[in-house]
């Protein structure tokens, strides 16, 4: 269940354990624990409840802190009917997610999440997870949340990268579903947020996402459509973690929607329009690309090892135009190479 909530703390009454004597156990990460969790502390019984912080940055997204939350919470009695809260962006409902989902093999989790990506899509559709071996979310399950409760008052302490880095799968929503929202979406006032527009943005993104996760929830099929700019943007931000800063999730994702857009372009004729709108979307907002072709190898590789892969072929979805999807394209080494020179020239 999704919830877009106003007040948070009457919302998230009817998810806490029944019986009052199990414990309710919250995790954060070093900043939401500044940022928000004062706010879910003023419910009664919330109050009192285990909090588990991890530091802040997706390399804690690892084996370490998973095993630091199981620690923590067999040493303090929790049990399968016990709760946890996972209150953080991506990182935190992630691992939060696996650890509930593995913890005596299956205790309540609820999302709370307080980024916008988190709220867009980190936080729902049941994908759980942690970064392992230098690969991203290499180990994970399927597994829903009990609710997702989104409040935009925590977006207002994001930073602007982070801001930027959820708005990038906005893009992403509405470059699978329709001309108009990309329209209205491309053209959002970045400098001056509305937060309620946000919000309002927010609700239509989720219905999206929530509507493909509803007619293929384990990704056989139509679910490979949200996977759009992430054959790319994946592997964008694993050279990152291992060549040079890291990148947001959003920002390897703004580029990966440009790479298979052109890729679209050249294989399924998406208009050259559409590629030149969200090209010129990114330019302005997320900055240069950050490759050359030193990488592209390198890149490739990473491409190899994506999750959507089957038989070592590369599975791309690709779009024959705005709410096109075509999912299982393939595609040539030689065509991936002339897409990032492509880009690199823009
Ligand atoms: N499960 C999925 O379907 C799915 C989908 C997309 C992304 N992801 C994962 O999500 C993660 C990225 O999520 P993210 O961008 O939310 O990263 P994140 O959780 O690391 O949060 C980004 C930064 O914002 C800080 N922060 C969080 N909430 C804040 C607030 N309200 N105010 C101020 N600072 C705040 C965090 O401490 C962190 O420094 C990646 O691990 C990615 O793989 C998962
Ligand atoms: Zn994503």
């Amino acid at each position: 269940m999704i919830l877009i909530s106003e007040n948070i703390t009457a919302d998230i009454d009817p998810f806490l354990p029944t019986n009052e004597q199990e414990p309710i156990f919250i995790l954060t990460d070093t900043n939401t624990e500044i940022y928000c969790l004062p706010l879910l502390k003023t419910h009664p019984r919330l109050s009192n409840a285990h909090v588990i912080t991890i530091p802040s940055g997706d390399e804690h997204k690892n084996l370490n802190s998973l095993t630091e939350v199981w620690h923590y919470l067999s040493d303090n009695g929790a049990t399968r009917h016990s709760l946890l809260i996972n209150l953080g962006g991506g990182m935190i409902t992630d691992m939060g997610g696996f650890a509930a989902a593995t913890f005596k093999r299956g205790m309540d989790f609820i999302n709370i999440p307080t980024t916008l990506l988190g709220a867009i899509d980190a936080a729902t559709g049941g994908k759980t997870g942690i970064n392992y071996l230098g690969f991203k979310n290499e180990i994970g399950a399927f597994a829903p949340a009990k609710a997702v409760i989104i409040n935009s008052r925590f977006f207002e302490t994001l930073d602007m990268p982070n801001l930027l880095s959820g708005f990038a799968e906005m893009v992403k929503h509405a470059l699978i579903a329709d001309s108009d929202l990309l329209q209205k979406t491309l053209s959002f006032d970045l400098d001056n947020i509305d937060y309620k527009a946000l919000l309002h943005l927010t609700k239509t993104n989720l219905d999206i996402k929530a509507k493909i996760v509803a007619e293929d929830p384990h990704e056989l099929g139509i679910r490979k459509a949200l996977n759009f700019g992430h054959t790319f943007g994946h592997a964008f931000e694993t050279l990152s973690y291992q060549t040079r800063e890291p990148m947001l999730h959003g920002y390897a994702v703004i580029w990966g929607l440009v790479c298979e857009l052109y890729l679209s372009y050249t294989q399924l004729h998406l208009p050259q329009k559409t590629v030149m709108d969200v090209l010129y979307f990114a330019k302005e907002n997320y900055g240069t690309f950050p490759f050359s072709c030193k990488q592209y190898d390198a890149l490739f590789e990473l491409m190899k090892h994506d999750k959507k892969n089957e038989a070592q072929e590369i599975n791309f979805t690709l779009l024959s135009d705005v709410g096109h999807v075509e999912i299982n394209q393939k595609t040539t080494k030689e065509a991936i190479f002339e897409t990032l020179d492509w880009l690199q020239s823009m």
